[in-house]
């Protein structure tokens, strides 16, 4: 397997263009499902996870074609997804157990065929990530879903039924399953405690486009009313806010000043306001975020993940490795997921000074440096909080495992060089 390899020590400096966003990409692709014409997705990140539902659709009969495009100058793609009639409803466990974001297939199939199988997916790394609020607000809809064999078979005679649901928890791949499925329901659904990440919002925008009806984006209710039918349309996908907070640690950590082109401001308010807390510079331009540290000392900040516009649980491992850089002690609490400090022990390997309270809760203290070593972590944002470790190290740090990366931050080393980072990849070919 490759792995990366990092010298420690630069001061990071330069622009980074900031990629479409990998998890508003995967629910945008499946709403392709929704109609027998063309969706077309442009400013697609290049990334393992897009690979992988592009095989689901494939197996599910979607005709897919990829172009090369330019979004400001910079390379990036442009898939166009076609499903006249779906070969298969059945979205099968290799492809499942290998990204849990396939189960954004079942409700535009159910919506459209009336039918899905869906292997369950399993926990992961970061917690147990249960599937039961999509699954009983489906049945809220009329279908009628049973487990077998560790799928769930989802069906229902005609058309869903518009229903008034109440999320327990808020949950983004719930909203967006119910929101796909509620387009071609009969009537009107309404989604009260809805999730409110930009993610959900741009995957409203193109269902919208295809002639859904959604009223309440950017709320926490959505009113969606039913249509027989939805059309093809043509999107550029939004720009990733968790890419664009991961880059904007490694100028602060390194105490650089990185140029985020193409980051937007408003879908990253609160890490951007954590971070001038901290004496971190931000400025704020038409399609870009400066973030300047250079010459800065920074205070440690405590921070909470909370559903959007809170902090993101996606962003905090990174802030958790930038905390060891300030002074004083930092707070880290974990409140979406039930096992999201696995990083911590690689971390320790490397010098740091973490307490870590039960599952919910880690003092961070701020270290004088830190020491590169082997390590390796168990899920994508850990990953990254590891090569930010890396990059403040003294001396070489190898980060194991690096398919998570691959999932989730495209052109990683690229990126990171062009703002004169020392990292680079070790091809499993290369070792011995
Ligand atoms: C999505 C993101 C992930 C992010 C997470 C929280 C994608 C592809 N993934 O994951 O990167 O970390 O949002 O912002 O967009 N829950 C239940 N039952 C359910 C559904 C969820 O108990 O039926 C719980 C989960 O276990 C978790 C919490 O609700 O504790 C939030 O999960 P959810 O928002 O659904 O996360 P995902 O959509 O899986």
């Amino acid at each position: 397997m490759d792995k990366i390899k990092i010298i420690g020590g630069k001061k990071l400096e330069g622009k980074i263009f900031i990629s479409g966003a990998k998890n508003a990409a995967l629910p945008l692709i499946c709403a392709s499902l929704l109609t027998d014409e063309t969706v077309t997705l442009t400013n697609m990140p290049m990334l393992s996870d897009i690979k992988a539902m592009n095989a689901l659709m494939e197996q599910l009969g979607t005709q897919i074609d990829e172009f090369n495009d330019f979004v400001d100058g910079h390379p990036t793609k442009t898939y166009s997804y076609r499903t006249p009639k779906a070969t298969s409803l059945v979205a099968p466990y290799d492809y499942v157990r290998k990204m849990r974001a396939s189960y954004y297939v079942l409700g535009p199939l159910l919506a459209r065929y009336g039918k899905c199988e869906l292997s369950l997916p399993g926990g992961c790394a970061i917690g147990a990530r249960p599937m039961d609020i999509h699954l009983s607000s489906l049945e809220q809809m009329g279908a009628s879903i049973e487990i077998k064999n560790g799928y769930v078979n989802a069906k229902i005679d005609g058309r869903l039924k518009g229903a008034k649901i109440t999320f327990r928890t808020v949950s983004v791949g719930a909203t967006c399953n119910l929101l796909m499925a509620a387009t071609l329901a009969e009537g009107t659904t309404i989604l009260e405690n809805s999730a409110m990440e930009p993610e959900i919002g741009d995957l409203a925008n193109l269902l919208n486009d295809m002639g859904a009806k959604i009223s309440g984006i950017g709320t926490p209710v959505l009113t969606i009313e039913g249509v027989e039918k939805l059309h093809g349309a043509t999107h550029k996908v939004i720009a990733d806010r968790i890419e664009a907070g991961s880059y904007a640690v490694a100028a602060a950590i390194t105490r650089g000043k990185i140029e985020l082109v193409n980051a937007q401001e408003p879908t990253l308010s609160r890490p951007l306001q954590i971070l001038r807390d901290m004496g971190v510079g931000i400025e704020v331009k038409e399609n870009s975020i400066i973030v300047d540290a250079r010459g800065k000392e920074l205070v440690g900040k405590d921070i909470m993940t909370e559903p959007f516009p809170g902090f993101p649980t996606d962003l905090q491992a990174q802030f958790l490795v930038l905390m060891l850089t300030a002074k004083g002690a930092s707070m880290v609490t974990e409140t979406i997921f039930e096992n999201r400090f696995m990083h911590v022990p690689e971390l320790l390997r490397m010098g740091a000074n973490i307490n870590v309270h039960g599952h919910a809760s880690a003092i961070v203290r701020g270290v004088d440096k830190l020491s590169g070593a082997q390590v390796m972590a168990t899920d994508l944002r850990a990953s990254f909080a590891l090569i930010l470790a890396g990059l403040i190290a003294e001396g070489e740090t190898i980060v194991n495992r690096v398919y998570h990366l691959d999932r989730g931050y495209e052109k990683l080393e690229e990126k990171l060089k062009g703002v004169g980072a020392q990292i680079e990849r070790i091809k499993e070919a290369d070792e011995e």
